[in-house]
């Protein structure tokens, strides 16, 4: 028997076990997302992948497909909420991207402009998280996470080391760095960890590489966000 759903009414086919998300993705239909990566268990935190499943919404990257599912994902009233997510996310750290090294290469800004997000919105949190500059290689700006556990996930199931880790509730919810003093320096974290790659926002940085790449030849300068997910990002 043939596996199939339909998603903004194409036929999505799908194996046993996968997402929605997944199914979708290996077809070549891009459903916004931050905190899913291909690569890694779904955390389910940022609700950017939200669809409607047979009129219900809910997360594309924690729901199971199923034959016959009817889903929605590219309508206005969607977008719209996925619009203020986004913006929400904006004004709760510090994400100033005309001075931001990851400009151009980052899957919030993408995403944002992929769903015509022309303001923030909302009023600004201003932040004032410390950076973390002790490390050699690596400098973290804790004023731009938007808590996906990426890093966290990498650092523990790739890595196995367990460099990061989310910490505190509700608004105080951050990202923590797992050593006594809290300072990278003082973690076995290096540049080849799969940790250093995954952050889709500039909090993980590399010491003395930034603006390496000119305008016009950023990843997304190049190609929008909804045409690079068969990289699965
Ligand atoms: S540092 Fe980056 S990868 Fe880690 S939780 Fe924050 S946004 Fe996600
Ligand atoms: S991508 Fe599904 S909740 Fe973040």
């Amino acid at each position: 028997m043939s596996h199939t759903f339909t998603l903004d009414g194409k036929t999505i086919p799908f194996t046993e076990g996968q997402t929605i998300i997944q199914a979708a993705s290996a077809a070549g239909v891009f459903i916004p997302h931050l905190c899913y990566h291909p690569e890694f268990k779904a955390h389910g935190s940022c609700k950017l992948c939200t669809v409607k499943v047979n009129g219900r919404q809910t997360a594309s990257c924690t729901m199971r497909a199923a034959a016959g599912m009817v889903v929605e994902s590219e309508t206005e009233e969607i977008n719209a909420e996925r619009r203020a997510l986004t913006q929400m996310l904006f004004v709760e750290g510090n994400h100033f991207c005309p001075s931001c090294e990851k400009s151009g290469n980052c899957q919030l800004q993408a995403t944002a402009y992929h769903l015509g997000m022309m303001s923030p919105h909302y009023d600004h949190f201003f932040p004032n998280r410390a950076v973390d500059a002790s490390h050699p290689e690596v400098l973290l700006d804790f004023n731009r996470c938007i808590l996906c556990s990426l890093c966290v996930r990498a650092s523990r199931d790739v890595d196995g080391k367990n460099v990061f880790g989310l910490s505190g509730r509700g608004i105080k919810t951050h990202l923590i760095v797992n050593a006594k003093s809290g300072q990278l320096a003082d973690t076995d974290f290096t540049l080849a960890d799969k940790a250093a790659q995954v952050c889709p926002v500039g909090v993980i940085l590399q010491k003395r590489q930034g603006f390496a790449v000119p305008i016009g030849a950023r990843k997304y300068d190049k190609a929008p966000i909804s045409e690079t997910a068969e990289e699965g990002r």
